[in-house]
């Protein structure tokens, strides 16, 4: 039986741009399901056929049993969206935003006016809360963006990239949220580039590049998938980074990643403590001084590199150009107002 979740072989072109190359997604009910992918790989894309915003060329998709193309309405209401377009009110208080929200749902007066309190708190925006949202910073709205989409708990709800944007402190209190919607029974899709985040929140993680999933299990699948351990050396001076990468990449299996600064290097690797003695063996032998050396169980970005051969974090830090440089850290969050801004495409018009 398919998930509450469900999508098969989703195809959209954006002209030229294949955005979606045939996406398969199955999320059991009351799961956390985590997109991760760097900017332009497809998740909003993704998300958007999901919520009956846009249609794909082909596929088909169902969100708690309802097929997405002949029941958009009735998907509409059961689910929750948060993320690059949900709509502030800008001369409304932050707290009367949430109210009307509230009281859209058919809250009573009275638990609208509570349920606003208490998400007001939740995202550290008690303090702000009589003020207009038009004088809200960009993270106070997408905080109260967000404060918005939990109003209610739907049985499935997507959220797109809900923490980029935000400081430490609110993406642990959104982190907390999350986990008590997930406890309350709600089936969750959860878009992100913050590789540690899908690891904290998800269930499971597909991974995205180029409108294609290209490997999909739980975090520790994906971190055995790469080949059991890393190995990771600081070597002494910089000119012996080159030699250290040659042998890192012979006796290791995969790719290998240098951070240039602090002169570590490292490769996936099968073989333990063994291999780990050969490595330093051969560096010793090759008069490469070494400053620390150990194993290590893979993270995510290891996953990631492994996969594509590229970091999902570097590339989300503006590798790429066009579109995808909006992804850098303070030009995303402009992004989002950007599209919360533009209203619906042509497509949600028709
Ligand atoms: N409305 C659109 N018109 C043209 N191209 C689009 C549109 N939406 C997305 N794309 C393109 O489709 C690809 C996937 O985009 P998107 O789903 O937004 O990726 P992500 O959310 O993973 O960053 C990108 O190359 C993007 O430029
Ligand atoms: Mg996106």
């Amino acid at each position: 039986m398919p998930g509450a979740i469900y999508a098969e072989g989703l195809v959209k072109t954006f002209g030229e741009v294949r955005a979606l190359d045939g996406v398969d997604i199955d999320v059991p009910e009351g799961s956390v399901l985590g997109l991760l992918g760097p900017n332009g790989a497809g998740k909003t894309t993704t998300v958007r056929v999901l919520t009956t915003l846009i249609k794909p060329d082909s596929g088909r998709a169902e969100v708690a049993g309802l097929d997405v193309l002949k029941h958009p309405n009735a998907v509409r209401r059961s689910i929750g969206l948060s993320g690059q377009f949900a709509a502030v009110d800008e001369y409304l208080t932050g707290r009367e935003n949430l109210q009307m929200v509230a009281e859209l749902y058919q809250l009573s007066s009275r638990d609208a006016k509570r349920r606003a309190a208490e998400l007001l708190e939740r995202f550290n925006l008690a303090e702000a809360a009589d003020r207009t949202a038009k004088t809200y910073s960009g993270g106070m709205r997408r905080r109260l963006d967000l404060a918005a989409a939990l109003i209610v708990s739907p049985p499935v709800m997507f959220m797109d990239e809900p923490t980029t944007g935000l400081d430490p402190r609110n993406r642990q209190a959104l982190w907390e949220v999350i986990q008590d919607l997930v406890a309350g029974g709600t089936t969750l899709l959860l878009t992100t580039q913050y590789l540690e985040e899908a690891d904290h929140l998800a269930d499971s993680i597909a991974v995205v590049d180029r409108g294609k999933v290209i490997a999909r299990g739980t975090s520790d699948q994906l971190k055995d998938s790469t080949g059991g351990d890393v190995v990771e050396v600081v070597v002494h001076a910089r000119e012996h980074i080159p030699v250290a990468d040659e042998v890192l990449r012979r006796l290791g299996d995969g790719e290998t990643t240098l951070v240039e600064h602090t002169r570590k290097l490292s490769v996936p690797a099968s073989g333990g403590a063994k291999l780990l003695a050969e490595v330093i063996r051969e560096l010793d032998g090759r008069g490469v001084e070494i400053d620390d050396i150990g194993l290590r169980r893979p993270t995510l970005d290891d996953v990631f590199i492994s996969l594509t051969g590229h970091s999902a974090e570097e590339e989300a830090a503006g590798a790429g150009g066009g579109e995808d440089a909006d992804a850098a850290a303070p030009g995303h969050l402009r992004k989002g107002e950007q599209e919360r801004g533009t209203g619906p495409t042509e497509e949600e018009q028709k």
